[in-house]
């Protein structure tokens, strides 16, 4: 469900959090024992967890200034995360000062941390939401206030579907989003995969955390872009999608893909 005001946050320290293990792989701040203890041990499963999760932050960031580059003046972040700077909006309007970027997130600690952050100006909101709700998250007033679902859309779904079970029907959720945005959107899509490693160790260390990891192939992951056509290089492991540095080390282990497409009916 959708809510409003998040001042309360009652921080939950007993299990790990998706949001703060990311935050901790990134070297962020914002997070505690039990989510260094996850991390760390989500790096001994996959090694290349972390330069994983900057490669997939560097996607993100490049995903950002290809949209707006497109044209694209709002953007939808659905599991944004902590806040890990530049944000989107930093890169968004580094490009485009005119973007406005509607932030959601089911954790209230990122709703919190992010409502100092990220809802700063009149162009940027937090709202806390989920995304197993998307009618509740598209139809919430400051998402409406900010989003404009006659003009294009850039939706971001970027490291967070893995967080959705099969029996959530993420496919179902992704297509409900879609229908709601006009010829011209892009979704902006990363999702953890075990290709190209078997990554059932990682997966069990979010057994006790609030959410499942949810691997995915490369053919189901590309499934979530029907309705969409894929641009150039289409569903790539991240460091490959459209690099704009070269590809750090050991970058064909890194088990997330990217894929940015566009809506064109
Ligand atoms: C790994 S972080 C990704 C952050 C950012 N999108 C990035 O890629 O850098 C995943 C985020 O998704 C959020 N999340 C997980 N399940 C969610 C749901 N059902 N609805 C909304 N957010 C969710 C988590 O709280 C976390 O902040």
């Amino acid at each position: 469900m959708v809510q409003d005001g998040f001042e309360a946050v009652n921080i939950d320290t007993s299990k790990p959090h998706p949001a703060r293990i990311y935050d901790y792989l990134l070297g962020g701040k914002d997070n505690y024992e039990v989510d260094q203890q996850a991390g760390d041990q989500l790096a001994a499963a996959a090694p290349e967890a972390r330069i994983g999760v900057r490669a997939n932050r560097a996607f993100l960031r490049r995903a950002v200034r290809y949209v707006v580059g497109s044209g694209v003046r709002q953007i939808l972040d659905i599991g944004t995360g902590l806040p890990t700077s530049p944000n989107v909006h930093e890169v968004a309007q580094s490009v485009a000062p005119d973007v406005r970027v509607a932030y959601v997130d089911n954790d209230p600690i990122v709703a919190a941390h992010g409502n100092a952050l990220l809802s700063r100006s009149g162009t940027t909101r937090i709202i806390l939401g989920d995304l197993r709700e998307p009618r509740s998250v598209l139809d919430h007033p400051d998402v409406r206030h900010l989003i404009d679902f006659d003009q294009p859309v850039a939706l971001f779904l970027v490291a967070v579907l893995h967080f959705l079970t099969d029996a959530d029907r993420p496919a179902e959720i992704v297509a409900t989003l879609r229908d709601a945005l006009p010829e011209g959107s892009f979704l902006v899509l990363s999702h953890a995969t075990g290709d190209f490693a078997d990554r059932s160790a990682a997966q069990a260390v979010y057994s006790n955390a609030t959410a499942s990891l949810n691997l995915r192939t490369h053919s189901e992951v590309e499934r979530f872009f029907e309705g969409f056509d894929l641009v150039e290089p289409g569903l790539a492991q991240v460091p490959f999608w459209r690099p704009d540095t070269p590809p750090p080390p050991h970058s064909t282990e890194i088990g997330f893909y990217g894929g940015v497409a566009r809506k064109t009916a």
